[in-house]
């Protein structure tokens, strides 16, 4: 059914069903197609090709890696309802199963915001064959995209990594942690100002940011989107942890790319008084990453305060290697790789040296009608960004012929 998401529910006897039934048929744009009676039932009825969404006890006898594979296959989201939401080894479970969906049983009510997200993630990419192995759901890793001031591209080369993790078969998720106002939701032409972050905020003050988080993000062509700041002096806004809290919650359930601010200082006295620090989102991010990409300008300017940037940020994350980007490298800027490769190499321990092409042409299509990169087809930037996602997660390839598409939007809850 046109603009709207069909669910299957098993329940396989469970009481929550009484509660979640009524918050499912009330919400506009979810429509119940079945009540299952078990998982055998479930997986026939997925193949009717009548539902997007299956709706599912963690405990469901049967419930295995094939039964959720055989789901997708049929274009059908898995989203678990958790019988104990505060049991870690939960968490380990819906791994294993390859979940990327779950709401506790203790919030029920938020079951229509997982549904609707699941119902966009599974609109969001064709079904495809893949050649090579994807990337997955399941536990991943957190790659925090930093840079110093000057724009060197930080938010372009964040969104582009994470279309190409899309590409590989990942749903990412992408926060936007600049402290010094979100640029995110303007580069994929998001509209509104409802700010993810925000309402993550407020509700990890009010103790639900776990069951409440999945609504808060944004469907948008193969990424799930955590939107930043509407305004710079927002700031204050964001709690101290929240960043931390956020990558926490979202390893477990794929990859997570965070953009982040250009300055690195400290405030000690903030951390002292318990209130966020101006920088305190960038430092955040910075400490919990597995991966740290920095990336720089490749003109005069853009490589000095490169070279600067990398001698603070080691002072700031210690000898962590980091894999350095030189963005908008062109000829004319008189260096060759070979020798920008050399300077960079003094400043930092690398695990990569990467450059991207100036492409204006392309990354103005991709601003002006708020698309990635990897919405646009290849280009000679699309290309770059694909080695560096080599480098980042060897092993992986891109499903064949993937090419990341939006049917629908779904808007974000305000809370
Ligand atoms: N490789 C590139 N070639 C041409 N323009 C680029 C490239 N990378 C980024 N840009 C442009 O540079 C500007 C700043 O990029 P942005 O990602 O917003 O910077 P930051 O997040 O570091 O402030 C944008 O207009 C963007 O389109
Ligand atoms: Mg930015």
């Amino acid at each position: 059914m046109e603009g709207q998401t069909c669910i299957l529910v098993l329940a396989a006897g469970a009481p929550w069903e009484s509660t979640a039934l009524p918050a499912l048929t009330r919400r506009p744009g979810i429509v119940v197609v079945k009540r299952c009676v078990d998982v055998t039932d479930l997986l026939a009825s997925a193949t009717t090709g009548q539902a997007d969404v299956a709706v599912v006890s963690l405990d469901a006898p049967g419930l295995d890696g094939p039964a959720v594979q055989h789901l997708r296959h049929h274009g059908v989201e898995p989203v678990a309802v958790l019988a104990d939401a505060g049991r870690g080894d939960l968490g380990d479970r819906m791994n294993r199963l390859g979940l990327v969906f779950g709401v506790g049983v203790d919030q029920v009510d938020h079951l229509p915001d997982a549904v609707l997200a699941a119902g966009a993630a599974d609109q969001g990419q064709e079904p495809t064959t893949r050649p090579g192995p994807a990337m997955g759901a399941g536990h991943g890793r957190c790659t925090v995209v930093w840079g110093p001031a000057g724009a060197p591209g930080r938010t372009t080369l964040a969104l582009a990594i994470a279309g190409e993790f899309a590409q590989r078969g990942a749903a990412p998720l992408v926060i936007d942690a600049d402290p010094w106002g979100g640029s995110v939701g303007q580069h994929l032409g998001i509209l509104d100002d409802v700010s993810g972050l925000l309402a993550c905020a407020r509700a990890s003050a009010a103790g639900e940011l776990g069951g409440s988080y999945l609504g808060l993000q944004r469907r948008v062509g193969g990424l799930r989107v955590i939107t930043g700041l509407p305004r710079p002096d927002r700031w204050v806004e964001a709690r101290v942890g929240l960043v931390e809290q956020l990558v926490e919650l979202g390893r477990r359930q794929g990859e997570v790319v965070l953009d982040t601010g250009f300055a690195l200082e400290d405030d000690p006295a903030a951390e002292f008084s318990g209130r966020p620090s101006r920088n305190g989102m960038t430092l955040e991010a910075l400490s919990v990453a597995d991966d740290v990409v920095v990336v720089g300008n490749a003109d005069p300017i853009g490589l000095s305060r490169l070279a600067r940037g990398l001698v603070e940020l080691r002072e700031t994350i210690g000898g962590k290697p980091v894999r350095v980007v030189v963005n908008r490298m062109r000829s004319s800027v008189g260096w060759s790789e070979a020798e920008v490769t050399g300077m960079v190499n003094g400043f930092a321990e690398l695990s990569g040296v990467h450059f991207l092409p100036d492409d204006r042409g392309t990354t103005d299509r991709a601003l002006l009608g708020g698309r990635m990169l990897a919405e646009l087809g290849d280009s000679a930037l699309s290309k770059a960004v694909a080695r560096l996602v080599d480098g980042l997660r060897p092993g992986t390839a891109r499903a064949g012929g993937r090419r990341l598409s939006r049917r629908r939007a779904v808007p974000a809850r305000r809370s």
